[in-house]
């Protein structure tokens, strides 16, 4: 099936790969805290969207047990090859811009930095609203990506390198389609959609240079960069940035993830 979709970046090759590595290392125990507390159990039915490499939805598979099922979806499901062994997971090739899901049937339905990137988000939105029960709760983890200031660094110039490149990676994602505010936006598109009990909550952290988060930046520099240099940014910028995420004397605040969740009536 082509690609419709407006994700502008790589989830077929060794760099997506490494995006969902940081990405489960980094966001996963927030996720899972929040999906504990809002009380995913046994016997649930959850819908995954744009599950990545699924650890997401594996976890889901184990706290829901035998009696409870998910099903996983993806534009690109290669990386969940191995979710099915787990009894109560099926994987699905789905795009959820434009393909329908069963209305009414899902307990839950959780999605992470998915609609952010999709210029059709509403539609996307929209669709899994209806996919819940009455009763059912959708939980969307989201970035707000401009809010991501520069904590230290070994020089002015330095930082003004790295905000730079990092305004260009957005500039990419935004002509894509992409809403990189999406993580503040959701809490009112809930809230527009009808749902009940919408709520919100944020966490961050420190990324300092080498560390496991930043990482991000690296591969997200890497995927988009033949688009950069039209922005102005040479190739010997690129490789200056990259080295600067390495430095330990660089510190800047990870992505602020934005859980965002409410109930249908
Ligand atoms: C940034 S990754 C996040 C992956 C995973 N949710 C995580 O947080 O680890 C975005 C994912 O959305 C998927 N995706 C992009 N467009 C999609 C669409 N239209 N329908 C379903 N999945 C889509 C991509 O293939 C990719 O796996």
């Amino acid at each position: 099936m082509p690609d419709t979709s407006g994700y502008a970046f790589d989830n077929t090759s060794e760099r997506a790969g490494s995006r969902y590595d940081v990405l489960e290392s980094t966001y996963d125990p927030v996720t899972f805290a929040r999906l504990a507390e809002l009380g995913v159990a046994p016997g649930m039915r959850c819908l995954e969207v744009g599950a990545g490499a699924g650890s997401v939805a594996a976890w889901l598979a184990e706290r829901v047990g035998p009696d409870g099922s998910v099903l996983a979806t993806d534009i690109e499901p290669r990386w969940l090859g191995e979710l099915p062994a787990a009894g109560n997971v099926r994987v699905v090739r789905h795009d959820i811009t434009q393909e329908d899901l069963p209305e009414g049937r899902f307990d839950l339905i959780h999605a992470r930095l998915v609609l952010l990137h999709l210029p059709e988000r509403q539609a996307a939105l929209d669709r899994m609203v209806r996919a819940l029960r009455p009763g059912g709760r959708l939980v969307l983890d989201e970035f707000d990506c401009g809010w991501v200031p520069v904590l230290s660094a070994p020089s002015p110039e330095s930082a003004e390198l790295f905000e730079r490149m990092h305004d260009a990676v957005m500039g990419v994602l935004t002509r894509a389609g992409a809403d990189i505010r999406w993580g503040l936006h959701a809490y009112g598109a809930l809230r527009a959609t009808g749902l009940a009990e919408v709520a919100s909550a944020t966490w961050a952290e420190a990324w300092v240079g080498g560390s496991r988060g930043i990482r991000l930046h690296q591969v997200n520099i890497r995927d988009v960069g033949g688009q950069l240099t039209g922005d102005g940014l040479t190739d010997d910028d690129l490789e200056r940035c990259l080295r600067l995420l390495d430095d330990p004397s660089f510190a800047v605040n990870s992505y602020p993830l934005i859980t965002t969740w409410g109930r249908r009536r």
